[in-house]
């Protein structure tokens, strides 16, 4: 699938957290957000916004490599076979610190440096 709907929204609804990949000179690294901030700042088709409070090597790899893996999940989803589902959803993310998105996650978490905003390009389940 191309855009968050469906089984993958289910997911998002409920996940509690957000695992976030991105690539750097040493490999993959790894880092984290809350279900409940994404749910907050509104789940889009194809696009995805988070408070960023820190993410410094994480910005410093988008700058070489704007690719991102995401991955949402819950037992409270039903899965093709047994209950859970989770999803790795992926695209292009970039920090902002100026314009609408990060206007948004600024007045809802006054300690972001910044809004970390993902383009879905696809989603896959897992489960
Ligand atoms: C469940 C969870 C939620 C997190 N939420 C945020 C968040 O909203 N904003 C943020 O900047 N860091 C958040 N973090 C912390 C980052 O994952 C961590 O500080 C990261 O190492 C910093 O990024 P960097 O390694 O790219 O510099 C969260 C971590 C976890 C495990």
């Amino acid at each position: 699938m191309e855009k968050i709907e469906g089984n993958c929204r289910e997911v998002c609804e409920a996940t509690e957290f957000v695992a976030m990949v991105t690539t750097g000179d040493d490999g993959p690294h790894l880092v984290g957000n809350w279900g409940d901030y994404m749910r907050t700042l509104g789940v889009e088709e194809k696009r995805i916004v988070l408070p960023a409070g820190r993410y410094h090597q994480t910005e410093r790899n988008l700058g070489e490599n704007g690719r991102i893996l995401l991955m949402v999940a819950s037992r409270k989803v039903q899965g093709s076979r047994t209950p859970g589902q989770g999803y790795v959803i992926s695209g292009t993310a970039r920090i902002v610190s100026s314009g609408d998105a990060f206007d948004r996650v600024k007045a809802r978490y006054p300690w972001a440096r910044g809004a970390m905003v993902i383009d879905v390009e696809s989603v896959k389940a897992q489960l």
